[in-house]
Parts: C-alpha cells; sequence; structure tokens
C-alpha cells in the first residue's frame, strides 16, 4: 500500500553540464516507470536545469536542504518559496552531513520541516545513529531522540507530507550498508513510534527509506523488508545506469 520512493541525492557534486546529462538520462531511462515514486535533489544552483531537464519527465526534483525564514537578511540561505519556484516538490532536512558537518541540531532540523510543510513542500527527513552509538547499543535511543525532536509539534495532519529516511552514519559513502536485517529492525521501531505519535492509520501511511550505500546489489534484499519502503542513494544516484537499475529492480 505505501508506494516505493527513490530518492538521489547528488551531495556536491556534478556540474553544470553533468547535471542536465545526469538528468536527462534519468528521464529517457524510466519514462515508462510509474510503480515508484522518484525524485532527484541536485545542489542548489543545478535546480532550475535540472528542472528543465525533467520538466517532460515522471522524475520529481528536490533540494538538498532549505531554511525555515521566509526571506530576508540570512545570507547564503535558501527559503521554501524559492525552492518552490524552481519546482522542487521535496527537501532534503537533517541530513547527517548538515548535522554532523554543518552542526545542524535538532532543532533548527524541526523548525525546517515545519516551515517545508507549511511552504507546501515535501520534507525528506533524515535520521541515523554514529557508529560509536550503535557499538554502545543506544542505537533505537539515539534515532527515537531524533524523530521525536524533529517533528515536536508537527500535527497529524501535517506529517502525512514526511519521509522518513533512515541512515546509519556508519554506513554513508563508506561501502558498509546495514543489513536487510539491522534496517529493518530500525525501520520497525520508527514506525512503532510513529503509531504512538500518531496513530496506526497514518504510522502505516508514511515511508520511511533507508539510505547509507544503498547500491544495484543491495536493493532487492532491502526493498524486501516490510518496512523498508524506498531508498535515499548518493553514491550510486550519480551514474544514471546505477540508480535507473536501483528503480527498474524495484518497479
Ligand atoms: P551513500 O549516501 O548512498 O553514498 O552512502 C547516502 C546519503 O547520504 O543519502
Amino acid at each position: 500500500m505505501r508506494k516505493p520512493f527513490i530518492a538521489g541525492n547528488w551531495k556536491m557534486n556534478t556540474d553544470s553540464a553533468g547535471a542536465v546529462a545526469l538528468a536527462a538520462g534519468l528521464a529517457k531511462e524510466l519514462s515508462s516507470v510509474d510503480t515508484v515514486d522518484v525524485a532527484v535533489c541536485p545542489p542548489f544552483v543545478y535546480l532550475q536545469s535540472v528542472a528543465a531537464a525533467l520538466s517532460a519527465s515522471n522524475v520529481a526534483l528536490g533540494s538538498q536542504n532549505v531554511y525555515f525564514e521566509e526571506k530576508g537578511a540570512f545570507t547564503g540561505e535558501i527559503s521554501c518559496a524559492m525552492l518552490k519556484d524552481t519546482s522542487c516538490a521535496y527537501a532534503i532536512i537533517g541530513h547527517s552531513e548538515r548535522r554532523h558537518v554543518m552542526g545542524e541540531t535538532d532543532a533548527m532540523i524541526n523548525k525546517k520541516i515545519s516551515a517545508a510543510i507549511s511552504g507546501g513542500l515535501l520534507p525528506i527527513f533524515c535520521v541515523g545513529e554514529l557508529l560509536e552509538d550503535r557499538q554502545g547499543g543506544t542505537t533505537n535511543e539515539v534515532v527515537a531522540s531524533q524523530i521525536k525532536n524533529g517533528l515536536e509539534g508537527i500535527c497529524a495532519e501535517s506529517v502525512q507530507a514526511v519521509t522518513v529516511a533512515y541512515e546509519p552514519v556508519w554506513a554513508i559513502g563508506t561501502g558498509l550498508t546495514a543489513t536487510p536485517e539491522q534496517a529493518q529492525e530500525v525501520h520497525a521501531m520508527i514506525r512503532g513510534l510513529l503509531t504512538e505519535l500518531y496513530g496506526n492509520e497514518i504510522a502505516q501511511a508514511i515511508r520511511i527509506q533507508y539510505g547509507g550505500s544503498a547500491k544495484p546489489s543491495n536493493t532487492a534484499e532491502l526493498m524486501a523488508q516490510p518496512d523498508v519502503d524506498g531508498l535515499l542513494v548518493g553514491g550510486a544516484s550519480l551514474k544514471v545506469e546505477d540508480f535507473a537499475a536501483m528503480i527498474k529492480t524495484i518497479a
């Protein structure tokens, strides 16, 4: 009942010509896929040209970040309205690189989720534990606290706009993937928590993506888990053939 949702997070990669070529290649490869929702999240500066390359396709556009204020003296930041203006449907919020490299806090992430929903963007809300958390046995506590703090004050109606992305930080860009069982365990915990917060019907409808070295060869086993509803893909989303292969595996 949950339609699979695969998003590509291009991070700080590509250039102007490469971004358009990647988008155009995906638009062509995926033209007959309608059983999977697909989005790509290029760097801000290429959103408009990628939007043009995707205009007649079934691939949606997302941003990698968004700021929570509407406008004004916030040098270097980008608002929801600006992203809507470039045809973004989604915004990745709280990615681990924003949390751990740029110092974003749960409180900032919560404001961003709230602003995105009010501004008509669909948040891809990222959570995930560090290696030391996993080794110390606190994965569930860490992730549960990120979920509760990130969704603080977000009502049942609003939360339906959210996709959760569980990305164990130790698996991102490292080639180490969580086993399907490790992913399922945390996804089930997240869905249980969403049930406590919002009730069963809403929790069953919210999609939870896995992210962290997802690639063509592990797509089927990850997606076979009952609570894994999609993937947030970094490295493997930068090649048309790999990303398209993952989506076709699911479709
Ligand atoms: P990766 O990145 O697929 O390169 O591990 C995933 C992510 O950070 O979203």
